[in-house]
This record gives C-alpha cells, structure tokens and sequence, in this order.
C-alpha cells in the first residue's frame, strides 16, 4: 500500500515538475525527417508572398508533395522590422506579405501542404531583424496564432560565444512555450552544430539541430569557404558519430539541400556541383536521416534536379520508420561505405568515391554489415533495377564524387 502511495507520488512530481527537470519533453511530431523548402539559400531577404504561394504551387504540381514534401518554410527576412526586439515588435512585413502569414499557412493547408518561420532567442536575428529575445511565449502563441507548423529557431549570432547553459535555456525556453500551444510546432534548433547540441536536444523536445555551420554551394572545397562555411563532404564528415544521438522525432540537421541551386544562387556562396555530386548530396543526406529541405528555385528546376528530389526508393530510406541514421563503416583512400538498417531488415548501402579515378567498389554483408547471410538481393536505387542474388561480396563501378545507392535483402530459404 505505502509501495503504491510513494510510486503514484512519484508519478505526480514528475508530472507537475518535469517540464522543469529531467524528465524529457516531447512533442510527439518529426517521427520522419522532415521533407520541404526553405526560403534561405537561393532567396535570402527577397522573400514575398508572391514567390511563396508560387512555391506552395510548385511543390504540389511538380511532383514534390507526393513524393513526400510537405513544409514550405520562411527564413529570416519575413520580419518588419530591422534592430532590436527591445526597439520594435514582431509583425510581418507588410510590404513583402501584405495579407499576413496566416493568409500563407491557410493557403498551404488548403494545398495538404504546412508552413513555416523563422526567429531567434536574440534581441535580432543574423539578419539583423528583429528577435524573440523576452517574447518568447507571446511569440510562439502569435505563431500558433498564424497557423505555423514549424519554427526554425536561430542563435548562430545571437548566441555564438554564449556559454552552453545559457544556450540550453534558451532552447528549452522556446521549446516549452511552443508544447504550451494548442497545434503541434517542429522544432528546428539552428546553433550551427556548437555546445554539442546532440546531446541535450534531444530531451528538450527538439526536433531538429543543425549538426555544423552554413553550407555551401560546394561538393568539395578546399578548407572552409570564407573561412566559415562547409561544403557537403565537410558537412558529411561532421556527421560521423553523430548517428547515435538522432531517431523517431529528433534528428541531426546537415543544412538544407544545395542541389539545383547550380552556383547561381544570389546570396549563398559557392560554385556549385554537377549532377553527380548533387544526387550524391541528395543520397548521403537521405541516409543520414537529415531533413530533406530543398533550397533551390521550385519553380524553376530542370528534369534532372526534379528526378534526384524526387526519387521514392531513396526517399524511402530517408522515411524509414526505424530511424536509424547510416554509419560510415569503412574509409579508405576516398572510398567510403556507409550501411542504414532499415525497418523490414534490409539494409541501405552507400558506395562512395570522393575521389577523381573511377573505382572499383565492394562491399561485404559480413565484414561491412556484419551481418551472417548467406544469400542476399541487390537493388539499385538510382537505377531503379534489381541486380540480382549474391553469396560474394558486391562490386560496382562507381564514378568521381559518385554514391552508388543500393538496398540488400537477405534470401531465406524456403523451409
Ligand atoms: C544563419 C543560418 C542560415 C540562415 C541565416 C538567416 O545563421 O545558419 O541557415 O537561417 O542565418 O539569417
């Protein structure tokens, strides 16, 4: 009797006090990465209704919706105002959206599509906008308000140098208030992968953080690109280790996708990749369980661009419900294998050459799956054809800056 009377104490204080103390939060949303757009990387500040129906447009008729896309998200640059919070409220600019953003995330809906926004725990945002610094509940009830199902929430400037219990407070700050709202808010936690932000983020009801800084427009830059930016093989390399800290509802962020921006983008730095790299960047971001958020013009994108956004068998990896991000499990002179256990028990493998040479890769069930099957089925994800039952291990030609993506399913023998 007493056993019980302490037990349901017990629950109660973790029910009143846990938002407070250890007790995770969770805001039940993101069991997938989420898939959409963000309006950052090829639009910056230049951001307008216009241009963000025409993308809600976009997405749904060149396939990308029902390919899986579902969020179409403003950046910083939404905002009115320019300087600080503690100078000016938080309203849209009525000049760049004149009927509101609720207008945009009624318009979304009425498409099955969700929208998102954008601000920062700072006094201003990167933009230099102003933030949500003091306001942190009235701000996430104004989204609630405007119908916004996704807040990527930015303190890459804000809070650069500030201490990691300064920054986890201001997390957990705006993620208490969003739960504290009546319609259920991602969260994106944008800290450009400092305070090792995986550890923590995951127990604050965090949806997603940005595992390094900026991307750029680049495959593979020598060095950072201003010093500050990575390219997609940084960014991939950043990840290593990392897998273990995302899963159903929490995930490590690699930065929107730079396929199809081409090079050309206004304000984002970099020259750009070939079609190969970027279906490569699209793969590895796929395997990696990273959201998948295009950055390019929707409008605009050539055939090309729309196979690699849209290719379901690798998107299928991405979604899978298991949730396990792949593993680098062997590097070699550039060549790299990357294995993801997937939901039904087959796997996902990744053949990569960051190299100039074509090669000849392989993989092993046993020794790079560690895996005991004997017989196996290789399917190949980009080309859309099975390639037959295997007792060796695999080799495929792979190109310059090619990942070669398969998925292998064990043979069982009929009894
Ligand atoms: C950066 C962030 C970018 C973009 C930008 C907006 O801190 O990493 O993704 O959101 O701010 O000002």
């Amino acid at each position: 009797m007493l056993r019980k009377a302490l037990l349901v104490l017990l629950l109660l204080s973790g029910a009143v006090f846990g938002a407070g103390s250890e007790k995770p939060l969770s805001n039940g949303l993101a069991k997938t990465p989420p898939m959409g757009w963000s309006s950052w990387n090829n639009f910056a500040e230049n951001i307008s209704e216009q241009l963000i129906i025409e993308t809600i447009d976009a997405m749904v008729a060149n396939g990308m919706q029902a390919a899986g896309y579902q969020y179409v998200n403003l950046d910083d640059g939404w905002q009115r105002y320019k300087g600080e919070r503690r100078d000016h409220p938080l309203e849209a600019d009525p000049v760049k959206f004149p009927h509101g953003i609720k207008y945009l995330s009624d318009y979304a809906h009425s498409k099955g599509l969700k929208l998102g926004i954008y601000s920062g725990p700072g006094q201003s945002t990167c933009a230099g906008y102003t933030g949500s610094e003091g306001h942190e509940k009235q701000d996430a009830a104004l989204f609630a308000s405007w119908g916004v199902d996704h807040l990527k929430y930015d303190s890459c400037c804000s809070h650069k140098d500030a201490p990691d219990d300064v920054v986890k407070t201001v997390f957990a700050t705006m993620s208490k208030a969003l739960m504290a709202q009546p319609r259920g808010i991602v969260l994106h936690a944008c800290h450009c992968g400092w305070s090792n932000i995986w550890e923590w983020a995951p127990a604050m009801g965090i949806n997603h953080w940005r595992i390094g800084q900026d991307i750029s427009d680049d495959f593979d830059y020598p060095g950072n690109r201003e010093g500050y930016y990575f390219d997609v093989l940084d960014m991939l390399d950043r990840g290593v280790g990392l897998e273990k800290y995302a899963g159903p509802g929490h995930w490590n962020d690699y930065d929107m996708l730079v396929v199809g921006l081409n090079g050309k983008s206004v304000d984002l730095v970099g020259a750009g990749a070939s079609n190969v790299e970027y279906r490569t960047h699209f793969s590895l971001w796929a395997m990696e369980d990273s959201p998948l958020l295009a950055s390019a013009d929707l409008r605009r994108l050539d055939a090309y661009t729309l196979e690699t956004f849209t290719n379901p068998e690798v998107i299928a990896l991405n979604q899978d419900p298991l949730g396990k991000p792949a593993k680098r499990v062997r590097s070699r002179d550039g060549l790299e294998v990357f294995a993801k256990e997937l939901a039904d028990g087959s796997w996902a493998v990744a053949l990569l050459n960051r190299g100039s040479p074509t090669a000849d890769m392989t993989f092993s069930v046993h020794k790079d799956l560690n895996l005991p099957w004997i017989k196996y089925t290789v399917r190949d994800l980009w080309k859309h054809k099975d390639l037959g039952e295997f007792e060796i291990p695999y080799t495929a030609e792979v190109i310059s800056h090619e990942a070669r993506i398969f998925r292998v399913t064990e043979v069982k023998d009929k009894p």
